[in-house]
């Protein structure tokens, strides 16, 4: 390559956020999502991005019109920049009553295009049922944002039993869920970014 030939495109890396769907005090997700997201940044076919909604605190969406016109709460433009930027996403989440954190449904609910057009896994933790329920809910929640939800999830019954007091992952098996989630993942990823290009 000569020093005047652009720049190649990697079109083979994609950029993918890992979102941490639970923000109260003395949440257990951080573990499952730096674990998760440890096993992300080690790959050379995507970028990892955790993001922590304590990081978003948007107020409850109560808009006159909804984000799908385009129209975005003020607190929300900076968030909709973020998500952006991604093209895919992992959502990490508990099970809360046999669904999924309020504060969750917020966030996604503040935008719109942002969404669309792009894949989505989820990660589930909690009680006995490991937070199935909670991703069972969000993979109806996804597609009116019209997201592609993938086939693989994760779930994690009794999760602080599988991680250790350094919040080492214990069941060895959970490393390889992770690593054929994110391939599928990647895969969606990159097909749907050349679609929407
Ligand atoms: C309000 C509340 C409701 C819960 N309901 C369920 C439930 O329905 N099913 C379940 O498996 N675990 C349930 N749990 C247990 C949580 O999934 C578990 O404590 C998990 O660690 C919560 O995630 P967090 O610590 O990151 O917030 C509930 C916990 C809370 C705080």
């Amino acid at each position: 390559m000569t020093w005047d030939e652009p720049v190649p495109i990697r079109q083979d890396n994609v950029e993918i956020q890992i979102i941490l769907g639970s923000t109260r005090e003395g949440r257990f997700g951080e573990t499952v999502a730096r674990w998760f997201h440890g096993i992300a940044a080690e790959r050379q076919d995507m970028g990892a991005e955790l993001i922590d909604l304590r990081d978003w605190p948007l107020p409850f969406f109560n808009e006159a019109r909804p984000p799908a016109s385009g129209h975005y709460a003020p607190q929300a433009e900076a968030w909709a920049g973020t998500v952006a930027r991604a093209d895919g996403y992992v959502i990490v989440t508990p099970e809360y009553n046999h669904g999924y954190p309020a504060v969750l449904k917020n966030a996604l609910d503040h935008l719109y295009s942002e969404w669309n057009n792009k894949p989505v896994a989820f990660v589930g933790y909690g009680g006995p049922a490991g937070g199935s329920r909670a991703v069972q809910q969000l993979r109806q929640v996804v597609v009116e944002l019209q997201m592609a939800p993938i086939r693989n999830d994760i779930v994690m019954p009794l999760a602080r039993r599988l991680f250790d007091e350094d919040g080492l992952i214990t069941e060895a098996s959970y490393d390889g869920r992770a690593g054929g989630l994110l391939d599928q993942l990647v895969w969606w990823a990159r097909a749907l970014r050349s679609a929407r290009i």
